[in-house]
């Protein structure tokens, strides 16, 4: 789980950079997707192996992103190599078919929060740092965490907890939640989980990581959005073309890894007939038989890389 600081401050370091550049094969003049530009990382290293003449076309939900990596990234997208639009992954086949960007070569999602976000209080996301429980990637989008925690009945904020945060004494901390609300920041809602807990006993994370990230997921839909987005990158991309996924947690992971084994399989069981099914013909090769992960000497430079996992498959 990610504990949520960058080493250093307001940078975001990419995650598996030379990893993600190798394995999506990027050559000069290649079209690429990024569907989570965040601090641009990614974009630049593939913009350089592009070049002279590839194109990407990049996505963030996060409008400050996009303005940032707009500044930075200026000159590539004076020479028109690089577009930028604010909108979620979700949206991905319109935008792409708005910028012409069809029978592309790579799309990369480089999953979760940025330390951009992470580091700006004002976002809610950290517990480190008091801030209003926000949490959206967008700003204009309307449910908040404090909408969350403030209105949804127990069992509703039980489920979530459980379901998202994989966290076992969620029954606890909702019937907290409920007792204590309404909470206005993020350090308010981390005490009362914590003293739900009975305190940090010892652990290394703290008592409020698991609920943290349970309604980080819920407000941004992201386990929805991901599901959704995967099988329209695989329709994005040319025969041959390749996307890769980074995740940071077992229950993104989990939801790449089944769908890129359903989509390589060449026989689809019959759920009725344990001997039965059909033949299929894969519509994906799996490049990553086990998901890549971060070195020892990467984790030391970049504690968030930690629980990075990065599954890449290819088009048939
Ligand atoms: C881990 S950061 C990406 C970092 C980036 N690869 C880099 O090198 O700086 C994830 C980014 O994805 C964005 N994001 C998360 N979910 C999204 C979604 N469903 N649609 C669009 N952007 C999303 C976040 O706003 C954040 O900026």
């Amino acid at each position: 789980m990610d504990s949520g600081h960058s080493s250093s401050g307001l940078v975001h370091i990419p995650v598996l950079l030379t990893e993600v550049v190798a394995g999506l094969q990027i050559r000069p003049g290649a079209r690429i997707i990024d569907g989570t530009v965040g601090g641009g990382g990614h974009t630049e290293a593939m913009l350089v192996q592009s070049a002279p003449n590839g194109r990407l076309l990049g996505l963030d939900a996060d409008l400050a992103a996009i303005d940032r990596v707009q500044k930075r990234l200026a000159p590539e997208i004076a020479n028109g190599r690089l577009q930028l639009v604010h909108a979620y992954f979700e949206q991905m086949p319109t935008i792409a078919q708005q910028h012409g960007f069809e029978a592309v070569d790579a799309i990369l999602l480089d999953l979760g929060v940025s330390s951009f976000q992470i580091d700006s209080a004002e976002r809610g996301f950290s517990f480190q740092q008091d801030g209003p429980l926000d949490m959206r990637f967008d700003l204009t989008a309307a449910t908040t965490a404090a909408d969350i925690v403030n209105h949804w009945d127990e069992q509703a904020l039980a489920d979530l907890i459980y379901e998202y945060g994989e966290e076992r004494q969620s029954r606890r901390i909702a019937r907290a939640i409920v007792r204590e609300r309404p909470f206005a920041t993020t350090a308010e809602l981390a005490n009362v989980v914590e003293r739900a807990l009975g305190g940090r006993r010892g652990s290394r994370i703290h008592p409020a990581t698991r609920t943290f990230q349970a309604l980080r997921i819920g407000v941004n839909r992201e386990l929805e959005q991901l599901a959704q987005v995967l099988p329209a990158c695989l329709a994005l991309l040319a025969v041959g073309g390749r996307l890769a996924v980074i995740s940071f947690h077992s229950l993104e992971d989990r939801i790449v890894k089944r769908w890129m084994q359903a989509e390589a399989q060449t026989f689809t069981p019959d759920p009725l007939h344990p001997m039965g099914g059909t033949e299929r013909t894969p519509t994906g090769r799996i490049i990553t038989r086990k998901p890549i992960e971060a070195s020892a000497q990467e984790v030391a430079q970049n504690p968030r890389s930690r629980s990075a996992k990065l599954r890449i498959i290819e088009r048939l």
